[in-house]
């Protein structure tokens, strides 16, 4: 197992210090306590040992508590193990913020750690995420999210890392590294395809801090079935979950709770047993979201592992009733059982003590650096008109809306109570200094607010959304839910008033924008975690350059969506879901159809200025290597993100072109660097029956975002040529 590193920011660097080394095991004197055996063998022995009720105990969890995180100290989900044989009780806590279990460190969202495209960020996230779980004594983090967002309406949208399969995966990889090498074991979520919660008629009413958004009524996450093409599934919904299997080693994978093509997710042969296992070499265990396994006996045959939490599908009456009736065989129990058992050797379980739940191990002052950090990486500027930021010395601030004072997240297990929060009015006031008068306004009056701004230099408006596991988004403006006030009527008036308006945005995702033309600048901050504060004061006031680019489309209008005026596709009809819009997903639909979207993927400005020339490609066999120029041509230093899309020839039928590198690099004034890529077959490749690339001319094309791609160099591969 790898472990003993904590990966954390410091100067722009992740810097690893030294974990505490393993206490001593608990696995006893058995057989299968023999360290120099395989984790195979040793689940194999163990297997031996125990009786047909004790593998059956194992199947399911054992506390019904948990899952509401309602007392201190209480773990999402228990497994007691099987004192005889001395199996370790197993703990498991949400989730792909941090840990969901008292207060943590509240980190920047998944959203806002997609839109640093930092993987080493992602490592650090997920290092931090990691030693807190650990530290509250768990074994297992249900996360990350990587669901890809379908719909910017989806309630989870701030808990995964945005439309692109591509930058997803790399996330991901980066996140599951980082939590793993504290030695706590990552569940990957939701497999596959749970791109909704459904829509509610009370969605309306639902509040920051209520635990969960009400319970959908039309396309219910635990009911529908996602009709998808086998070729959208590979190219679009899975290939992070792999890279999360194949690149990090991610030691469980949590089945969703809707079906796709007909099979719940965790009855699925072909999700499970043909994809992950066989094809993708899975050698861990699949457990189901809570509430997700329905079937003893179709589960058993189906694929899953272990059901954390109600317990009941994989419960000892089920079990044995499916065992009894020929729905399942013994081998099948025997099966999961070892796949738990080796999940477990596999990641030392057996041979450390338990983990104490004693968060005051924390290092919660270099966590804070960290989320701050990160969320400054995060930040992404989508307007800034006549040099409106960074803001110079205006005599007068007005700061207007209350998410300025607020603790801005989203609901469901992605929700966490922050050790400290360091809210955006204090920050900016701090920093603002004597010079400076900071005036603060609720902005609950409109009037009021505007006359307030017309009385500043300059007006900053927080405005913020409110995004839930549970119901996803009655529409994409900054009213669904009302949670905030009318946000965009007062973003009008304030821009009316005060010609000098500069909005930022607290939002889990896209949301839309019909007052952009008026405003100033616009700051994207998406929720911005317990330091969000100071991250968003310094990047205000031109502390450190804006380093977040777009990991998702911001659409000009609702009927804009791939899946808008069309119930089939979303929220469905019948509970059944199809996936009319197949490959087009994202940046890939608004390409196709040549729509303009409000801001496009991977956009994002900087305080300094980018150029990029000299794109290079060699080729070798069906690897191409890629590399630029990046010069700073501003007067300040700044985070560039380069990125390359790969352009496929007509005969692949692929979307017009497709995220396929990126690099983050910060450059001083007037530097310039080389940057190099390696675009391996997969991607060149389209899912045809297999992988495939067809024969023909691709197209590279890079550059700052998916809309501004002034280098392109063509190869031929496949066999084909380029005329
Ligand atoms: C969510 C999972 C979560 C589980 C436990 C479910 O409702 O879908 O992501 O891990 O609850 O809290």
């Amino acid at each position: 197992m790898r472990r003993g590193v904590l990966g954390l920011l410091a100067a722009g660097a992740v810097v690893l210090l030294p974990a505490p080394a393993g206490a001593a095991g608990r696995c006893g004197a058995h057989p299968w306590c023999d360290t120099s055996l395989s984790p195979d063998a040793r689940a194999g022995m163990l297997l031996q040992a125990l009786s047909p009720s004790e593998k059956i105990g194992l199947l399911a969890g054992d506390d019904l508590t948990g899952v509401c995180a309602c007392y201190p100290g209480s773990h999402t989900g228990v497994e007691d193990g099987v004192a005889r044989l001395d199996v370790p009780r197993v703990l498991f806590s949400d989730g792909p913020v941090g840990p969901r279990q008292g207060q943590t460190t509240a980190l920047p969202i998944p959203m806002a750690l997609a839109a640093t495209f930092d993987r080493r960020l992602a490592v650090a996230h997920g290092a931090i995420a990691g030693d807190e779980a650990r530290h509250k004594g768990n074994d297992v983090v249900f996360g990350p999210t990587v669901n890809i967002m379908r719909t910017p309406l989806g309630g989870r949208t701030y808990e995964a890392y945005g439309e692109d399969p591509f930058l997803d995966a790399q996330m991901a990889v980066g996140w599951i590294r980082g939590l793993q090498a504290q030695g706590v074991i990552a569940d990957v979520k939701h497999y596959a395809a749970n791109n909704q919660e459904g829509v509610s008629p009370l969605a309306d009413i639902s509040r920051p801090g209520q635990p969960i958004g009400p319970p959908a009524t039309d396309g219910n996450r635990m009911l529908v079935d996602e009709q998808i093409d086998e070729r959208t599934l590979r190219e679009i919904y899975l290939p992070h979950f792999e890279a999360a299997i194949r690149q990090a080693h991610a030691g469980t994978v949590m089945c969703a709770y809707n079906k796709v093509n007909g099979s719940y997710a965790c009855e699925n042969d072909h999700l499970i047993h043909q994809i992950l296992e066989k094809e993708w070499g899975f050698d861990g265990m699949v457990l189901a979201d809570y509430g997700a396994a329905h079937d003893a006996g179709a589960s058993l045959r189906g694929g899953l592992d272990f059901e954390p939490w109600p317990g009941l599908a994989y419960g000892p009456l089920q079990v044995r009733l499916a065992l009894t009736t020929g729905q399942a065989t013994d081998a099948q129990v025997d099966e999961h059982v070892r796949r738990y058992l080796r999940t477990l050797f596999a990641f030392g379980v057996f041979d450390r003590a338990a983990y104490a739940d004693d968060d005051a191990k924390i290092d919660k002052a270099a966590h804070a650096r960290a989320a701050q950090g990160i969320e400054e990486s995060a930040i992404t500027l989508l307007e800034n008109r006549r040099h409106a930021l960074p803001l110079g010395a205006p005599r007068t601030i007005a700061v207007i809306g209350e998410p300025a004072t607020q603790f801005v997240t989203g609901g469901g297990s992605g929700n966490v109570k922050p050790f400290a929060f360091h809210d955006p009015l204090t920050a900016i006031r701090a920093r603002a200094g004597t010079g400076s008068a900071v005036l603060y306004d609720d902005g609950s009056d409109p009037a009021r607010a505007a006359a307030t701004a017309r009385s500043a230099g300059v007006a900053v408006v927080f405005a913020a959304d409110y995004d839930s596991e549970g119901a996803d988004r009655a529409c994409l403006t900054l009213e669904c839910p009302k949670v905030h006030g009318y946000q965009d009527g007062l973003i009008d008036r304030v821009a009316s008033a005060q010609p000098n308006t500069v909005v930022v945005l607290e939002t889990g995702g896209p949301v839309l924008t019909p007052w952009r033309d008026k405003v100033a600048a616009l700051v994207e901050a998406w929720y911005p975690g317990q330091e969000g504060g100071p991250a968003i004061a310094r990047v205000l006031f031109g502390d450190t350059d804006p380093g977040g680019r777009l990991p998702a489309t911001f659409p000009r209008s609702e009927a804009d969506l791939p899946t808008a005026g069309d119930p089939e596709a979303y929220p469905g009809v019948g509970e059944k879901v199809t996936y009319k819009e197949g490959l087009l997903v994202g940046y890939r639909f608004y390409d196709a159809k040549a729509k303009s979207p409000a801001y496009p993927f991977g956009f994002g400005r900087s305080y300094t200025r980018f150029g990029f020339s000299r794109l290079t490609l060699r080729r070798r066999g069906v690897t191409v290597r890629a590399a630029l120029t990046v010069r700073n041509r501003g007067r300040r230093a700044g985070w560039a993100v380069p990125q390359l899309y790969v352009a496929m020839p007509a005969g692949a039928g692929e979307p017009p072109r497709q995220l396929k590198a990126f690099a983050k690099l910060r450059l001083g004034r007037g530097e310039a660097r080389r940057v190099h890529f390696t675009l391996g077959r997969r991607a060149f490749a389209h899912w045809d029956g297999g992988w495939q690339v067809a024969p023909g001319c691709y197209t590279v094309l890079a550059g700052s975002n998916s809309r501004a791609l002034p280098l392109h160099r063509r190869v031929a591969l496949g066999g084909g040529a380029c005329r």
